[in-house]
């Protein structure tokens, strides 16, 4: 078995974040971003490769918006083994795109949207013979089962009234059904809680099917065909795991909710300032929470767990982009963050009182 210590990410019961989504109690954050490569699909691809290499495959591949290709790059070379990963070109973060070539992956950057590259490699695995190793793959599905094994152990195996995650190709929110399911079914728990899948609006197939299948049971994903949000970890616009996660919504009595990148954007600025950070997807746990507490479906005083799907630093030119305020229509959440000052401790005097929006203090004695 191939590890590099994945998972025992941090769980954070965040006092200000909890007062941000409006809960009375604490809001449990499960932070994923603190697995070797920085996300969550550090727990499914270490047992894949493993089986992918003991199954004999000559060289892995996966698509990928930029977290699975780091991550599958990692352990292929740990594996000692090939792989080659397709991206939608200019539309991966440079940090996941650095990450990827550094740890040797050979990558084909497609044109289109991830859907096309998607499409691309399953069409390449089949004429080629390339180990498979996207969440279509079941193995992946297996590992990634333990977030939520290790969240309910943390929580002492009393289930949280929800749990909240960002919801893309929709392979972890499938995971985590399953997980709960069989946790359940073992008597590990003696409720199962519900859950919430958060897209992001430009990008939000999933939460337009769960919607329609509310008037007609027999509604199937229509996927979306230009799909567009800052957040590029979740621009999907055809999932591929919609029939499996729509089982675990059903049973979970789930909800799936679309929000727009302006709400992604507010939360990922609450989560980075509580001292916590989350690339811009993640955010979606935390936004998805504020609106279902605003709504009335969670209750102020529930046990809320949100999953943290990826480390702040996996899309660093969006949040200097956030905090420079030149993202369009998204005010800088402080506006006087950062200046350029001269050596000299005059200019610096002013710079600190414009920094601090007062002059500094005097010196201590
Ligand atoms: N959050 C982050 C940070 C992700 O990278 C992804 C998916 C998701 C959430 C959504 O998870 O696809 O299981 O519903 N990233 C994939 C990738 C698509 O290629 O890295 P999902």
């Amino acid at each position: 078995m191939l590890a590099r210590g994945e998972g025992n990410t941090g769980l954070y019961a965040s006092r200000p974040l909890a007062e941000w989504v409006g809960l009375s109690g604490d809001l449990w954050i499960k932070h994923e971003g603190e697995n070797p490569t920085a996300s969550f699909k550090d727990r499914g691809l270490c047992v894949a490769v493993s089986l992918a290499r003991r199954a004999d495959c000559r060289v892995l591949a996966c698509a990928s918006t930029g977290n699975t290709s780091s991550s599958l790059a990692s352990y292929a070379a740990l594996a000692g083994l090939p792989c080659v990963v397709f991206v939608p070109a200019g539309k991966i973060s440079t940090g996941k795109l650095a990450q990827t070539l550094a740890y040797g992956a050979r990558v084909l950057e497609v044109e289109g949207s991830f859907d096309e590259a998607m499409r691309l490699v399953e069409e390449a695995a089949e004429a080629f013979g390339l180990g498979l190793l996207n969440s279509v793959n079941p193995w992946r599905i297996e590992g990634q089962k333990s977030i939520a094994l290790e969240l309910l152990d943390e929580l002492d195996w009393e289930a949280p009234d929800w749990i909240v995650l960002p919801s893309g190709n929709l392979g972890n929110i499938s995971a985590l059904g399953k997980a709960l399911r069989e946790a359940h079914a073992a008597g590990l728990i003696d409720r199962l809680p519900r859950i919430a899948g958060v897209q992001a609006a430009g990008a939000a197939p999933f939460a337009r099917l769960v919607a329609a299948r509310r008037e007609n049971a027999a509604a199937e994903l229509l996927p979306e065909l230009a799909p567009e949000t800052l957040a590029t970890a979740i621009r999907i616009g055809k999932p591929r795991s919609w029939r499996k996660a729509l089982r675990e919504v059903e049973a979970l009595d789930g909800e799936v909710l679309a929000l727009p990148d302006e709400e992604l954007l507010d939360a990922k600025a609450a989560i980075d300032a509580a001292g916590i950070g989350c690339e811009p997807a993640s955010a979606a746990a935390v936004a998805g929470v504020r609106r279902l507490v605003a709504e009335g479906k969670i209750e102020r005083g529930a046990r809320v767990a949100s999953i943290l799907t990826g480390h702040l630093l996996k899309d660093p030119d969006l949040t200097a982009r956030l905090h420079d305020g030149s993202l369009p229509g998204v005010p800088a959440p402080r506006p006087r963050a950062r200046r350029r000052v001269a050596s000299s401790l005059d200019a610096l005097r002013e710079a600190l009182a414009d920094l601090l929006g007062r002059a500094p203090p005097p010196p201590l004695r």
